[in-house]
């Protein structure tokens, strides 16, 4: 039997319209916009090398323990304003500093939650900086750490991190740390 084309078309549009209903209300986890970016920057890899000076004793720390835990060394926290040098002397020029926090963050292994911000001051890179988010344990001889996000020239900046411990002091906890980082940005 066929039908007529009339009651043919409004079958079909009465689905159409009941499938939009349907998507409708139930909404979209994920929906992809082709977006043009129609951007004139390209973009860079910037490599950057430079010493972290972390003191913990003496007059004039540049870390201080915010955080104590009384059980154990676990969630131990430092809050930091250090130095950050382009050699391995602290009296070499300052480059930067690094400000932000690091945390005891296992209960069976030496291990750091770095939360920080590495704020340079020198040449081109002077007023930018790169957010650093990662795992440190700062026992192992050559660490890697995320570099998430920068300001001012390292805008749109990831990248990561690597980290060696020249010097370290176990009575005070002070080090000195090599870093070489690798960040892509516009
Ligand atoms: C950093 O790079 C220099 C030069 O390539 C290298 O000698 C040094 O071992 C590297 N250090 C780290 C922590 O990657």
């Amino acid at each position: 039997m066929a039908l007529p084309l009339s009651l043919l078309i409004i079958i079909l549009f009465s689905i159409t319209i009941f499938s939009t209903y349907i998507s409708t209300i139930n909404g979209a986890f994920s929906e992809h916009n082709p977006i043009a970016l129609t951007t004139t920057h390209t973009q860079k890899t910037t490599h950057l090398h430079f010493f972290f000076h972390d003191t913990l004793d003496g007059k004039n720390p540049s870390a201080v323990r915010i955080i104590s835990p009384e059980k154990s060394n676990f969630g131990t926290t430092f809050m930091t304003d250090d130095p950050l040098t382009e050699g391995p002397e602290l009296t070499s020029k300052l480059v930067g500093r690094a400000q932000g926090m690091y945390a005891s963050a296992s209960q069976h292994d030496v291990v750091l939650l770095m939360v920080m911000n590495y704020a340079f001051i020198e040449g081109i890179y002077r007023g930018s900086s790169l957010s650093v988010l990662g795992r440190n344990p700062p026992m192992e001889d050559v660490r890697e750490m995320p570099i998430v996000g920068g300001s001012g020239l390292f805008r749109f900046a990831r990248g990561y991190a690597l980290a060696h411990t020249l010097w370290f002091d176990p009575k005070s906890g002070s080090a000195v740390v090599e870093y070489n980082v690798t960040v892509i940005h516009f």
